[in-house]
């Protein structure tokens, strides 16, 4: 497995670009199941969630072709319609596959992700709604099968939590359903909406999209279409909370600030010194930064993605912090890491209490998910002398090359292959 050599303190500047946003391309790519026409994506990001979600449709009997961050997808001759169980292991998003599947072809078989017991966590939302639609799922061997008698009928679906999964699988499910579904409570993240912009431009009818209730009149088939991902905005965050603990002048470019608003705002409040426009966000120099109390929610919330990231930043500020992370349990592995390499942050169930005015020292680190590996990255460029982080196959999974990306502002970041 990569380890990550890092040594901090060096002198940051210049640009920096995002790269398309992977939690838009994923289910982005599944819809394509949903036609027998060609879809062609531009801006899809070169991470590995992305080339397993390839690997998986290939599976499928889909026809990709693939030019740097250009895709056409052709799924016209789907020839078996079970998932691979090493790839829905891997990757939680795969269970969207059902979605589409059903819709189109009534019949989907994928395992259940990660050995969760159904009717609990993390799926349920999921079938319930889908079950609302028409599906009959049954448990076999590890399995959800999911049969439809004829066709699925559209039907008012509200949700218990606003899942962003549930409510990108329900919303593929109903594209091709019978009459109007209305999904209540839905998620308002901006993958949804762009999501369901790619749909509509493949001819789907969708109403009340970045809001939460969703109506979709089931079509018959779907057409050609073309699509342009959106930017990352937790690859986004990410850099400019880096450009924020670093107190230096940078310019993230290729993003939307609209989607950016609740870290702005919380950046702000601690003193940072940030100049929005709708593209592009510059970070000056600040005089003093100061800790804050900050909770994970659904967008427009502050995002559980950005919360490892906004501790490390908060390790280093003037003052206490405090986080409660409301989306995910124990979504805190990051802690013990960041403690390693300096911080002081003790946890007391949901929230951790982080202690301002500390400094970041180099150390062996073990990076455990992928927002974990990035809050690493973050602390370790912050800090006095090296620091090697051990498995970084996760930063990978929704970071292009981050040794690329920041070695260009003058990070000195040395891959070791192993
Ligand atoms: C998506 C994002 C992930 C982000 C998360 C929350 C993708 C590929 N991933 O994940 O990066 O952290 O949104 O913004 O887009 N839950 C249930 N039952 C369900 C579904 C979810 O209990 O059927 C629970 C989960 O365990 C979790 C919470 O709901 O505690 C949020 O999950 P959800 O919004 O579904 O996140 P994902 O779609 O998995």
């Amino acid at each position: 497995m990569d380890k990550l050599l890092i040594t901090g303190k060096k002198n940051l500047k210049g640009d920096i670009n995002v790269h398309g946003s992977k939690n838009a391309a994923l289910p982005i790519l599944v819809s394509s199941l949903l036609s027998s026409e060609d879809l062609t994506l531009s801006n899809i990001p070169n991470v590995d969630d992305i080339n397993n979600m390839i690997k998986l449709l290939n599976g499928y009997g889909a026809v990709i072709k693939k030019n740097k961050k250009l895709i056409t997808i052709n799924n016209k001759n789907i020839k078996n319609i079970s998932a691979d169980y090493d790839i829905v292991r891997k990757m939680r998003a795969s269970v969207l596959i059902l979605g589409p599947l059903l819709s189109r072809f009534g019949y989907s078989r994928i395992s259940l992700p990660g050995g969760c017991a159904i009717g609990t966590r993390p799926i349920d939302i999921h079938l319930n709604g889908l079950e609302k639609l028409g599906v009959n799922f049954k448990i076999e061997n590890g399995f959800v099968i999911g049969k439809v008698s004829k066709k699925l009928i559209g039907n008012r679906i509200k949700l218990p939590f606003p899942s962003v999964g549930a409510t990108e699988n329900i919303l593929m499910a109903s594209i091709l359903a019978k009459g109007e579904t209305v999904i209540q409570k839905a998620a308002m993240e901006p993958e949804i909406e762009d999501l369901g912009k790619c749909l509509i431009s493949m001819g789907a009818k969708i109403e009340g999209l970045g809001t939460d209730k969703i109506y979709i009149q089931g079509v018959d088939s779907l057409c050609k279409a073309k699509h342009t991902i959106i930017p990352d905005r937790i690859v986004a965050g990410t850099f400019i909370i880096l450009a924020v603990m670093l107190n230096t002048d940078i310019k993230i470019k290729s993003l939307n600030s609209d989607h950016l608003g609740s870290l702005i705002k919380i950046l702000k409040n601690m003193g940072a010194n940030i100049d929005v426009k709708k593209n592009l966000i510059k970070i000056k120099t600040s005089k003093s930064l100061k800790g804050i109390k900050v909770v994970t929610e659904p967008y427009p919330g502050f995002p559980t993605d950005l919360q490892a990231q906004l501790m490390s930043l908060m390790t280093i500020v003037s003052g206490k912090s405090e986080i409660k992370e409301t989306v995910f349990e124990n979504r805190f592995m990051h802690v013990p890491e960041l403690n390693r390499l300096g911080a002081k942050i003790k946890l007391h169930k949901d929230k951790a209490l982080i202690k301002g005015n500390q400094k970041f020292r180099g150390a062996q680190v073990m990076a455990s998910d992928l927002r974990a590996s990035v809050s690493l990255v973050l602390a370790a460029l912050c800090c006095e002398g090296q620091t090697v982080i051990n498995r970084v196959y996760h930063l990978d999974r929704g970071y292009e090359k981050i040794e690329k990306y920041l070695g260009n502002l003058g990070a000195k970041i040395k891959r070791i292959k192993s």
